[in-house]
């Protein structure tokens, strides 16, 4: 299949937006087609429970017991599940537009930039169903991330119906790109959840924008913009997908203490393990 090829890109206005407030909205990103397309194949993905065993589909807000119902199931790079989520004009027109905003960014934070090539650095599938979605905590992604690494990335966010306030759309807190990563704990203190949560006290969520978009157009934020999205209390499963890509990632001098990644007790993160060790195992033999 031939490469898609990037058809989009953002105004100077919608750049500046992105470099002052550390997110933008887009109305759309692809076409219904590709949005019906990649539907189909997400669902399946989810309801064939497409990487559980290996730990790469599970539950971001429960402690993801076997038989325990998901309300925020999530699958990891599922494109090695489904050739149809590869080569998409989703990703081609957003690294294109990632590449447009983060070269703006770059001159406003004076990080450091040591390419100005756009790395794709992953895709997530993002479920919440119907009625039970549960909502994911206040957090920055880079919290998640390599504490010794510096990154300057963006996530491009693209819900596959409408996003709504109701449903569980994106939230940003304006102006928050340009601090550190603050301190984060697992959500309900439980080292067996995946999802973080940002220490009380570090931000104000009077100040939070909700940005409800159509299917198939995109939210960007930085990987320090504090963001969120609510529970699902519509009738139809809110399915999205992030595709989070940025500069060349490089080594820090000094590695920061995210300790809270070192508390990490997860089911899923058993389960890699456990599929690491087989791996190995297979090789010697
Ligand atoms: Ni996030």
């Amino acid at each position: 299949m031939a490469e898609a090829e990037p058809k989009i890109r953002v105004t100077e206005e919608q750049i500046e937006f992105f470099c002052r407030e550390g997110f933008l909205a887009i109305e759309r990103i692809t076409s219904d087609a590709e949005v019906e397309r990649l539907r189909a194949t997400y669902d399946e993905l989810f309801a064939r429970r497409a990487g559980r065993e290996e730990g790469r589909q599970y539950d971001l807000a429960g402690t993801d017991e076997e038989d325990s119902v998901a309300t925020l199931p999530q699958i990891l790079e599922p494109r090695q599940y489904a050739a149809q989520l590869r080569d998409t004009l989703y990703e081609a027109n957003g690294l294109a537009i990632a590449g447009q905003l983060l070269e703006g960014l770059a001159e406003t934070l004076q990080d450091r930039v040591l390419s100005s090539e756009i790395v794709d650095f992953g895709l997530h599938a993002i479920l919440k169903p119907a009625g039970i979605g549960s909502e994911t905590p206040w957090h920055q992604d880079e919290a998640y991330w390599d504490p010794a690494k510096y990154f300057h990335g963006l996530s491009v966010w693209m819900p596959l119906q409408e996003a709504t306030e109701e449903n569980g759309c994106m939230c940003f807190i304006p102006g928050t790109h340009t601090g550190e990563v603050l301190s984060h704990h697992h959500a309900g203190d439980d080292p067996r959840i995946e999802a973080l949560v940002v220490d009380d006290g570090h931000i104000d969520i009077s100040k939070a924008v909700a940005c409800p978009i159509p299917a198939g157009g995109a939210t960007f934020h930085f990987c320090r913009t504090f963001h969120y999205t609510g529970p699902n209390r519509s009738v139809v499963p809110r399915r999205a997908l992030a595709l989070t890509c940025g500069l060349p990632q490089s080594t820090r001098e000094v590695p920061r203490d995210f300790y809270w990644q070192g508390e990490k007790r997860t089911n899923a993160g058993k389960r890699r393990e456990e599929a690491a060790r087989r791996l190995t195992e297979s090789e010697k033999s």
